[in-house]
């Protein structure tokens, strides 16, 4: 009895960025099943390894599926009004403190049932694959009531089985404090503590827990009751941190062992140290940067003297990072904060994957899991330098061809 010989698909001279650095020589990819079988420099593509593979075609960049390890792309309305405001003047914690902001966003998401959320999402889910995305996480936070949270994530869930993706969830009950709870914001945090919480986790909905600790959301010792009830279930956490003010949220996420902080614009020397310590990545956002106009940039320079991982993502949502583009995002980190094009190439690729505790993603490697994307381009740094859609020429998850 002979056996079905598992499909081989064989890329021959391409240059390759692995996750962390472009390697020096032409390289022939061969993918067998869900994994990256053969790695190896053009001349030592004999052809008897390449006996029985399918020709995917020569020449091009190859680099990991791209990972966007921060988003929140299930919501319902929009924010134009918002965007015309801050354009007249108003601020973003100005718009927050009067109600609008992220809690408009919250009543638009309450209003809308998971059919129109989902249907809401796909479009922009759609987009961040055409774009060469592989993994992408999603947040809820714009629910703020333990059925609209779980609503949000189950649409999220849904999401990542509709599209050749991998969705993973993030529970963000702690993003805004709901109109409902004005006046009680700690009664606000027990309910994310003893009913969101477990409730996400007895669902296996979640992947992981954020807060928002910000003066405009929630305190340093808020967020550490939520770390603390995250981790009694299991959850891994990560923070929204230093965004628009120096709380030190980061340093104590870290302390927690805290999977990432992200934004960081305002975090200092202290903080660098606890993150570097911990081994949390520094997420790098951006979009929100530029959306809102700000003008403190994240401290690069001594994130990469000590050696702590950047990853870079989108931020998508509503209000702050209206933006789905992954690449545009390497664009970006490198005009705004000066990452190099590799650096901002491995923030959205092997640290972005590390951002989510994915350690084995992101990476082009004999034996790594088959996500990769291959471009029409010559060089990686292309890839940061222009921002021009339409570039990917393949893109394969898990083994299987989603876009040629
Ligand atoms: O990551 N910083 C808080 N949360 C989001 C913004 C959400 C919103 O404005 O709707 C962010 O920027
Ligand atoms: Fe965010």
């Amino acid at each position: 009895m002979t056996q079905a010989t598992p499909t081989r698909l064989l890329w021959r001279d391409v240059t390759v960025f692995d996750g962390l650095a472009t390697r020096p020589e032409s390289m022939a990819v061969i993918v067998e099943g869900e994994r990256i079988a053969r790695l190896i420099p053009m001349p030592q593509l004999d052809a008897e390894l390449a006996h029985g593979c399918r020709d995917m075609g020569r020449g091009g960049v190859m680099t990991p599926g791209l990972v966007d390890c921060h988003t929140h792309i299930v919501f319902g309305g929009g924010r134009a009004g918002e965007f015309e405001a801050r354009l007249e003047g108003a601020s973003y914690e100005e718009i927050a403190r009067r109600g609008g902001g992220i809690l408009s966003t919250v009543a638009a998401t309450r209003e809308a049932d998971e059919d129109a959320l989902f249907a809401a999402a796909l479009p922009r889910l759609e987009a961040m694959l055409a774009d060469g995305a592989t993994t992408v996480e999603i947040k809820s936070g714009y629910g703020l009531t333990v059925a609209d949270e779980l609503k949000m994530l189950r649409v999220a869930r849904r999401l990542g089985e509709a599209l050749p993706v991998r969705v993973v969830t993030t529970l963000l009950g702690a993003h805004a404090l709901p109109p409902e709870y004005r006046d009680a914001p700690d009664a606000y945090i027990d309910l994310v503590c003893e009913a969101m919480i477990p409730a996400a986790a007895a669902e296996g909905l979640a992947d992981a827990v954020d807060v928002f600790c910000e003066t405009i959301a929630f305190s340093v010792a808020q967020c550490e009751r939520v770390f603390q009830a995250a981790k009694a279930h299991g959850l891994p956490i990560k923070a929204h941190a230093e965004q628009l003010s120096n709380l030190g949220g980061s340093a104590m996420a870290a302390r927690h062992g805290a999977l990432s902080a992200d934004h960081v614009e305002y975090l200092d020397e202290a903080g660098v140290q606890a993150m570097r310590e911990a081994g949390s990545v520094a997420v790098i956002l951006p979009g929100a940067y530029h959306t809102l106009h700000e003008t403190q940039a994240p401290p690069i320079a001594a994130l990469r003297r000590a050696g702590v991982p950047m990853a870079v993502a989108t931020d998508a949502n509503p209000g702050s990072s209206p933006l789905f583009m992954p690449t545009l995002m390497l664009n970006l980190a490198c005009t705004l904060f000066r990452l190099t094009p590799s650096e901002a190439l491995a923030g959205m690729t092997a640290h972005g994957a590390a951002a989510l505790g994915l350690g084995e993603l992101g990476r082009l490697a004999e034996g790594a899991p088959a996500d990769l994307c291959v471009w029409n381009l010559d060089a990686p740094a292309e890839l940061a330098y222009a921002v021009q859609p339409g570039r990917l020429r393949q893109r394969v998850f898990q083994g299987a061809i989603s876009h040629d």
